[in-house]
């Protein structure tokens, strides 16, 4: 299995356009578009695993991605959605050029993209397009899927007040190599079954938004609004779970991602970034390519 880290930062990217903080001033930091992946079990048919507003820019940046070898072939085949968040889903609208695509993701998340952000009814009219239920364990694309749920935080614009879950987690197997990729953009807590989910795994992709409580606004909120407000697990805080697991697996690799623009790992001269480093965590770069 291959996979490729297209974006990195939370939603609105790193720089964020609306922000003139020191971090996001900084010409020598490295700019980072909006999270999401790519994944081939062959290298041939590719699955986006979320799409974002950055979505053109990643693919037309990505080779693996370019469009051919027919005129009007493309090697993206499908997506899979994690929540319904416009970071992760916005980029659907840049794909209805796109026919045939399939469209997997929780049922709540196609529900909100049917009812509340109508990307679902909108490209239908441009390409037919499928749109499937994803179940908690199943062989799809070349590869054996596992879906943990991991949160209930349900997008803003969403009006259901019921349903979920919300948010989950992919684990991909590769039958014929053993490589196991599991991805967590986005938790708000450590979640039940976690600790199994990732068992085995050769590399964890997960939520990186915040290193810590302190970066939002109110900061007397801190850790507890970053989790119940933000939905997003600080990296202070799962940081100390990967050292206890890592201790005791030591072959499986962990990267953070979806860094938003408040947070200090983005700049690799600060302790922060130090910190999760000599924790034997990455911080990788968009266009990370994982061979697994
Ligand atoms: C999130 O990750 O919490 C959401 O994407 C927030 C947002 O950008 O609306
Ligand atoms: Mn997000
Ligand atoms: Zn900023």
């Amino acid at each position: 299995m291959k996979a490729i880290l297209l974006g990195t930062a939370a939603g609105g990217g790193f720089p964020q356009w609306n922000c003139a903080c020191p971090t996001c001033s900084d010409p020598g930091l490295v700019p980072r578009t909006q999270d999401g992946l790519a994944i081939s079990a062959d290298g041939n048919d590719w699955y986006l695993v979320n799409a974002s507003p950055d979505i053109r820019a990643q693919l037309l940046a990505t080779k693996q991605l370019r469009a051919g070898p027919g005129p009007r072939e493309t090697p993206i085949k499908g997506v899979f959605l994690t929540d319904a968040e416009l970071d992760h889903t916005l980029g659907l609208m840049m794909l209805r050029e796109s026919a045939g695509l399939e469209v997997h993701g929780p049922p709540a998340v196609l529900r909100a993209l049917n009812d509340d952000f109508a990307v679902r009814p909108i490209v239908n009219r441009y390409g037919a397009w499928t749109w499937s239920a994803i179940g908690p364990d199943q062989f799809l694309v070349g590869l054996r899927i596992k879906v943990l749920p991991v949160s209930d935080k349900r997008p803003k614009y969403v009006t259901e007040t019921t349903g979920g879950p919300w948010v989950v987690a992919y684990r991909f197997e590769d039958p014929a190599t053993g490589g196991v990729l599991v991805y967590a953009p986005c938790l708000a807590t450590w979640p039940d079954g976690f600790d199994e989910f990732v068992d085995g795994a050769t590399y964890v992709v997960l939520d990186g938004t915040f290193h810590d409580g302190g970066e939002l606004a109110d900061k007397a909120e801190s850790t507890v609004r970053a989790q119940t407000v933000m939905g997003h697990l600080p990296i202070e805080a799962s940081l100390e779970r990967i050292r206890e697991l890592g201790a005791a697996q030591p072959g499986t690799a962990w990267a953070y991602t979806h860094l938003n623009n408040t947070n200090p790992a983005l700049d690799p001269a600060t302790s922060q970034y130090a910190g999760i480093r000599a924790a034997g965590v990455k911080v990788p770069p968009d266009g990370t390519v994982l061979v697994l």
